[in-house]
């Protein structure tokens, strides 16, 4: 699979968790408790073969994308956090949901730079085999990935 075309469905799915957590109940907290273990599951495999295939190879192959890489890599570090800390927030606590909207607005602020200001520039100077080939290794990598957030590259300083 195309790895432009592979990180977009990943998107997607992120997308519909958050829609779901958004019409769930205030006191549904079974429910929301299970949709951000999905959240953080999703996340953290998707941040994991970004940061370990994607971004290093959209770096090296195309330099100009460096600035927005490194940002990127910043807006993850924030979002694992956020995932780690839920990981251990009782859905009951009085922050639980602000904390997950506040992580919906960041993840929907990095989906949209990543959809529409940097990986068009990926897709524009790699060639059609080269996404290929990085999807195809994304894809296999996804079992390689941590359970905890924390363990991404990213997580650190
Ligand atoms: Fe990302
Ligand atoms: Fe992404």
């Amino acid at each position: 699979m195309d790895a432009i075309v592979l990180l977009k469905e990943d998107h997607k799915v992120v997308e519909k968790l958050f829609k779901k957590f958004e019409k769930a109940g205030d006191k549904a907290y079974k429910d929301k408790r299970k949709l951000v273990d999905r959240i953080i599951f999703e996340l953290t495999t998707h941040t994991y073969i970004e940061e370990e295939i994607f971004y290093p190879a959209a770096r090296k192959r195309v330099p100009e994308t460096t600035d927005h890489v490194l940002e990127s890599v910043e807006e993850h570090h924030v979002v694992v956090w956020m995932l780690n800390e839920l990981k251990n927030l009782d859905p009951k606590d009085e922050r639980f949901d602000a904390k997950v909207t506040v992580l919906m607005e960041n993840v929907r602020h990095h989906v949209e730079e990543e959809e529409k200001e940097w990986f068009p520039q990926v897709r524009k100077s790699m060639g059609r085999k080269q996404l290929q080939e990085l999807g195809e290794r994304m894809e296999k990598a996804k079992t390689d990935a941590p359970a905890s957030p924390l363990a991404v590259k990213s997580a650190k300083q």
